[in-house]
């Protein structure tokens, strides 16, 4: 499209990885999205052709069966999946910029030989953060963990948790702080003990439930229990203690994720709705030539554009190694904000056929509300900015 074309900043590599992902989206996801949101469940045969295309091991390296690419080149495969499906889009982005990042950031040769190789090669990844009591305020987990022999002993239960239904590998963060004599903490910084566990599904992970949803229905969202599950000591990620840094520096990226999957989804309610204001004629003229749509249709397409660069600005100071962290938490609050707005639009642009599940307009929308959400709310990103603009100005 012409606006994504005007940003011109790609390499060869960007753009043509671009161009796969559009051709898969369109061919091999565009035919399923209706019974998938319907049916709430992902079709295998995407998940396989996901893998197929390099996309669930985008970053990796190819000595571990990866791909290889830049961080860019992952936001770009989250955006045009989001365009055509924001489910399929969310899959690969939990386990490409939460789950794969954190193995390939802090995991040891022999972890990333074990778990990069089968994460790049079928096994998918879920990040087990948030619990029912402890989502926005995340670092107050209950999850515990406490060491036998070479062995953790995890107890505790994880709550909306993405992929989890489809899932081999589960990176579960649990607090080891009561049991551990060595580290010396302050009870109100109990988020210091909070460590980072590789568990693969044979370890005793059970699905407790799989949640139905208004949006983003094909993609699963489970709660899970732990009863005294046994993870070897070397599934221990980046070291004890070191699971709340890793988890919030992770999601700092993840965010640009979202922010693209949003703008991806935003794009794609654009594309569908947009045609069909110039082909339907009232008053003797199409209506998206009417001002009062014409001027709707505009603002949305600059809304898009402002949302696009703030996203990819904060992927390129991710990868020039600048801090990004102000502007991905930017880049997420806009996106989501615009996903909802141009969403809602769209269906009003198309009148009654946009209200109907046909044409997967409304879906869009539907789909839109959990930018805002997960990831860390509106709020939460807006505490983020504040924090940044408070030290600049005091
Ligand atoms: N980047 C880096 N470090 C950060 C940070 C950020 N954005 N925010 C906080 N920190 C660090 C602080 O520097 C501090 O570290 P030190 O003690 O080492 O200095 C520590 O975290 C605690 O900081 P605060 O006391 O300021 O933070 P808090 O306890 O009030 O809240 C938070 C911190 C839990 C990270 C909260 O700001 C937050 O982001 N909540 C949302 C949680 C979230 O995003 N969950 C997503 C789950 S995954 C998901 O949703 C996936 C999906 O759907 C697809
Ligand atoms: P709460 O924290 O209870 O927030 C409720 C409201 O209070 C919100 O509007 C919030 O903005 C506001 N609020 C809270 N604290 C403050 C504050 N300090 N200041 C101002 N307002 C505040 N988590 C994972 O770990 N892994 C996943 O894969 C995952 N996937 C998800 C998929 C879906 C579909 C959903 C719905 C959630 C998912 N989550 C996941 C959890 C998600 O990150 C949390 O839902 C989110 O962080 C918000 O937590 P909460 O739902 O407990 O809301």
């Amino acid at each position: 499209e012409g606006i994504v074309n005007s940003l011109d900043t790609f390499t060869d590599e960007e753009n043509m990885l671009r161009e796969s992902v559009r051709k898969f989206s369109e061919e091999v996801v565009a035919p399923k999205v209706r019974d998938m949101d319907e049916n709430e469940m992902m079709d295998p045969e995407i998940i396989k052709g996901l893998y197929e295309q390099g996309l669930m091991g985008i970053e990796i390296p190819q000595e571990y069966g990866g791909s290889e690419c830049s961080f860019m080149s992952a936001i770009i495969a989250i955006e045009e999946l989001a365009k055509i499906d924001p489910s399929v889009s969310v899959l690969c982005d939990v386990h490409n910029t939460l789950v794969n990042t954190i193995f390939r950031t802090w995991g040891t040769k022999e972890q990333k030989d074990k778990f990069l190789t089968i994460l790049s090669n079928g096994s998918v990844g879920s990040f087990c953060l948030s619990e029912p009591a402890s989502g926005s305020d995340a670092f107050a987990l209950q999850t515990r963990a406490r060491k036998e022999g070479g062995h953790w002993i995890v107890n505790g239960s994880k709550m909306w948790i993405t992929n989890a239904y489809e899932a081999d590998v589960f990176l579960i963060f649990a607090n080891t702080v009561r049991f551990t004599l060595t580290i010396k903490v302050d009870p109100s910084k109990g988020y210091k003990g909070i460590t980072c566990f590789a568990a693969t599904k044979d370890m005793g992970i059970q699905i407790a439930k799989k949640e139905q949803k208004l949006g983003i229905r094909a993609s699963s969202t489970c709660t899970l229990n732990f009863d005294d599950m046994k993870v070897p000591e070397e599934n221990v990620v980046g070291g004890v203690g070191q699971g709340y840094k890793i988890a919030i520096e992770c999601l700092n990226e993840g965010r640009i994720g979202i922010a693209a999957q949003m703008i991806g989804l935003a794009q794609g309610a654009f594309n569908k709705a947009v045609p069909y204001t110039y082909e339907r004629k009232q008053f003797g003229q199409s209506v998206g030539t009417f001002q009062g749509m014409a001027f709707q249709i505009a603002q949305a397409a600059t809304d898009i554009t402002a949302a696009r660069l703030l996203m990819y600005n904060a992927a390129r100071r991710k990868e020039e190694g600048k801090s990004f962290t102000k502007e991905a938490a930017m880049a997420k609050l806009v996106a989501s904000q615009v996903a909802q707005r141009v969403s809602g639009q769209a269906i009003e642009w198309a009148g009654g056929v946009g209200f109907t599940r046909e044409t997967g307009i409304e879906k869009y929308w539907r789909d839109s509300k959990i930018g805002a959400i997960y990831e860390g709310t509106s709020n939460i990103q807006l505490q983020t900015i504040a924090k940044f603009v408070q030290k600049e100005y005091s």
